[in-house]
């Protein structure tokens, strides 16, 4: 860790996390998070509103508690960034809001960033400066993409994409269906590890060989896990969970991990990141260990508390942002509830940095 590297703050409210994290370079210094899961179970998903309220409730304390960790004092911090998004747009509106207010108020340069750079972003702080280009499995509640990188704070191209839900999306729903709570996720990848991955043939969407190579469908898969269960039940029959939900875990790893696999050998990438809360999954963690080393495929996975949405992700290109000379944000900066992959870094009210200087400077004399 050298002494002239970034220190930065990253703020993230996409979702339900209040997120905050500290990091020097790419050393994690804090990342502490408030959770408003818990409060949004019993709806069976995220309500915005809730999400909002505890975002603002948790804010300060949270900031608060990630400086103590670092053991810095704000003051000594090279800059602040913050997700402006994609994501909820009230909740994107309460970390926006924080982040200009602490710039603004420290003098401080703030970073917009994109919430899908930073969870590829983010293993910097496990694994080091990424290789470029880097091709990223990107899976996550409301995302699911193969993208191609060659600079995290500038260049991220989309090889495919889903067609209908994410990854994450279809965890959800199926635990839904099962009587599992919410997040799915996490309860699936339990059960599954008691139940056998080839107890059901669930289709793997989009895996045919005039269909798009890296492109994805889960929605058809969702479908036909949702009819088994409900002919099992309209049989009188009990369901078989744990072998539900490794089957339909398994279905979805297999096309995930055989796509990334394919678009790093046709692109000729040597390495592959995975991220986004989905990469927390242990069956796809090891899938796609295992398909990545028959390939020689070097394989790049965060530990699974960086994969779900966290300050650290954001702090961590926030820091490449600024190790990078990339503009500052203007404090016009707003939140993009539907802000584009492709978009990394958000300068602001204009694109072009030294425009926006010339506009406010209009502005102010006529
Ligand atoms: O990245 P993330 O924390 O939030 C978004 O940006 O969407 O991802 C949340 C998603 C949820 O759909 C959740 O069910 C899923 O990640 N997830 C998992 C696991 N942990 C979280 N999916 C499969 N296995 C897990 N262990
Ligand atoms: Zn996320």
């Amino acid at each position: 860790m050298a002494a002239d590297e970034p220190l930065v703050l990253g703020i993230e409210t996409s979702c339900d996390e209040t997120g905050v994290g500290i990091v020097h370079g790419t050393t994690l210094l804090a990342d502490a998070v408030a959770s408003s899961v818990d409060t949004h179970a019993r709806f069976g998903g995220v309500v915005p509103e809730i999400a909002s309220r505890a975002h603002l409730e948790a804010m300060v304390p949270t900031i608060e508690r990630a400086l103590k960790t670092a053991g810095i004092s704000a003051k000594d911090l090279d800059g602040i960034a913050v997700t402006a998004g994609p994501g909820l747009a009230g909740a994107l509106l309460v970390g926006v809001s924080a982040a200009k207010a602490y710039a603004y108020a420290l003098g401080k340069p703030l970073y917009g960033v994109n919430h899908l750079a930073s969870h590829i972003c983010v293993d910097q702080l496990e694994h080091g400066k990424l290789p470029e280009p880097t091709m990223a499995l990107l899976v996550s509640g409301g995302h699911s993409s193969l993208l191609l990188s060659s600079d995290i704070t500038s260049d991220v191209r989309p090889m495919g994409a889903t067609i209908d839900d994410a990854a994450g999306e279809a965890f959800d729903k199926i635990a839904r269906v099962l009587d599992l709570g919410f997040p799915g996720g996490p309860v699936i990848d339990r059960l599954a590890k008691e139940g056998d991955p080839a107890a059901i043939a669930f289709p793997r969407g989009l895996s045919g060989s005039r269909d798009p190579a890296y492109d994805f469908s889960f929605s058809g898969l969702k479908t036909a896990v949702a009819r088994w269960i409900e002919a099992k039940r309209a049989a009188g029959e009990d369901v078989p969970v744990r072998d539900v939900a490794a089957s339909f875990q398994e279905a979805v790893v297999d096309v995930l991990t055989r796509k990334a696999v394919r678009a790093c050998k046709d692109e000729g990438v040597d390495h592959l990141m995975i991220g986004g809360g989905v990469a927390a999954n242990s069956r796809l963690r090891a899938l796609a260990q295992e398909r990545c080393d028959r390939a020689g495929i070097r394989l790049r996975v965060p530990r699974p508390g960086l994969c779900t949405d966290n300050g650290a992700m954001v702090a961590a290109l926030g820091s490449e942002m600024v190790a990078r000379n990339r503009p500052a944000s203007d404090l016009e900066l707003s939140a993009d509830s539907s802000l584009p992959v492709t978009d990394p870094h958000v300068p602001g009210h204009s694109h072009d940095h030294d425009h926006v200087h010339e506009v406010s400077k209009e502005n102010l004399y006529s």
